[in-house]
């Protein structure tokens, strides 16, 4: 754990990614993903900390945590959290580690449910609607940071 390290949370059900609606969220799952921003991420000079969880409260413990090891930034696709979690907002809002959204899918252009974004509300950058692409092109916005 240094300070060029970035947190990647997910939340849930992005453990099924890869059989998960792939029509929506395609075929890479999240181990695929996770290669993807470590290969980066060492030429970047960065170094990442993947985690998923179905549960709320983890992720923001994992928020607060990346706080107090003094990460550099935070990149979270926290799922149907998003549209939901206060709490997430709060968590974004109480510490100073910048925030970055991340979506597989951009969730403007789907259901009117998933056009509210708590999270965004306190995310430096939200990258949506690139698939895997997504996560890298956040990872490139953090490593600017
Ligand atoms: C998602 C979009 C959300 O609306 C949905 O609930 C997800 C995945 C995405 O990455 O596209 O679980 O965050």
């Amino acid at each position: 754990m240094s300070s060029n390290t970035v947190y990647v949370l997910n939340g849930p059900n992005l453990n099924l990614l890869g059989l998960r609606e792939p029509e929506i969220y395609g075929s890479a799952t999240l181990d695929d993903i996770a290669g993807m921003l470590e290969d980066r991420a060492r030429e970047l000079g960065l170094e990442i900390d993947m985690r998923q969880s179905n549960h709320e409260g983890h992720l923001v413990d994992w928020m607060h945590e990346a706080q107090a090891e003094g990460a550099k930034a935070i990149l979270i696709n926290p799922g149907a959290y998003t549209h939901t979690s206060i709490a997430l907002l709060d968590a974004a809002r109480a510490i100073r580690t910048p925030v970055i959204e991340v979506h597989l899918s951009d969730p403007m252009q789907r259901e009117a449910f998933r056009h509210i974004s708590y999270i965004g509300m306190a995310a430096r950058q939200t990258v949506a609607g690139h698939g895997p692409h997504s996560y890298l092109i956040a990872l490139e916005a953090a490593a600017q940071l």
